[in-house]
């Protein structure tokens, strides 16, 4: 499973563009192929991605289901244009939005009981992991952002561990610490839910994610996949991730 992450990027006639290039590039590959462009991009990309293999998601969502929220975006007007899944909790929403592992779980349970595929983002950052605080950190995210659901919707999520000092630094964890941190983190998914379970919840990586370092990454048992952010924006480097899968 390859998610990209567009993050502010892309105007909507660039989103339906780069679909429509990166669309026959792709279809040899076994992978499920995502992409969250931003909000305005959701209508054209849905209608371009119409008939390929990749699916439209959305990298954030209001917790609520409609209301005064001025700026904010429901589950149903993203469901409305088309869209699939939706990132939530992502290291950047966290850190510059001041997005909590409370919040995090409303948006989870609200995905959920309005039928979007959530893709829980969760990773520690530089300093935790120098302080050996890395297995707290993704212990307490994902027990907090995973609280109250059902036990029937854990197959329904996909988690996305995202050392925070990978993103978007050129830093990318090596294949060991990534498999390491994802077998803990499968390890949680178990005390959560149960054990067929937590080994059927696809696990990603991202950080600084290249056609160069993939390889390495998803040989690993735990690794099921990436979210990719600065190498989705670009149609050649992005169809090459894909093919390797
Ligand atoms: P990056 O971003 O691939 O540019 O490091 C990953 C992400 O933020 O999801």
């Amino acid at each position: 499973m390859i998610i990209g992450n567009w993050k502010m990027h892309k105007t909507s006639l660039e989103a339906s563009q780069f679909i429509s290039a990166l669309a026959p590039k792709i279809t040899a590959c076994n992978a499920s192929v995502f992409i969250a462009p931003s909000y305005t991009s959701l209508y054209s990309a849905c209608k371009t991605a119409e008939g390929t293999n990749i699916t439209i998601g959305s990298q954030n969502l209001n917790e609520h289901l409609e209301g005064a929220y001025t700026g904010e975006i429901s589950t149903m007007m993203l469901k409305a244009e088309g869209v699939e899944f939706v990132l939530i909790g992502h290291s950047e929403r966290r850190q510059r939005y001041m997005e909590t592992d409370a919040l995090i779980n409303k948006k989870m349970i609200r995905a959920l009981q309005d039928d979007l595929l959530p893709v829980l983002c969760i990773g520690e950052t530089e300093q935790e992991r120098k302080k050996g605080l890395t297995q707290d950190v993704l212990k307490q995210q994902i027990k907090v952002g995973l609280k109250n659901i059902p036990f029937e919707d854990g197959a329904e999520i996909i988690v996305a561990y995202e050392p925070v000092w990978a993103i978007g630094t050129g830093k990318v964890a090596t294949a060991q610490i990534a498999q390491d941190a994802h077998s803990f983190c499968r390890k949680c998914l178990k005390d959560t839910f149960n054990a067929p379970l937590a080994k059927k919840i696809p696990i990603l990586y991202g950080g600084s994610v290249k056609p160069d370092n993939f390889a390495s990454l998803i040989a690993k048992e735990d690794i099921d996949g990436a979210l990719i952010g600065g190498a989705s924006l670009n149609v050649e480097t992005f169809s090459k991730i894909i093919n390797l899968c």
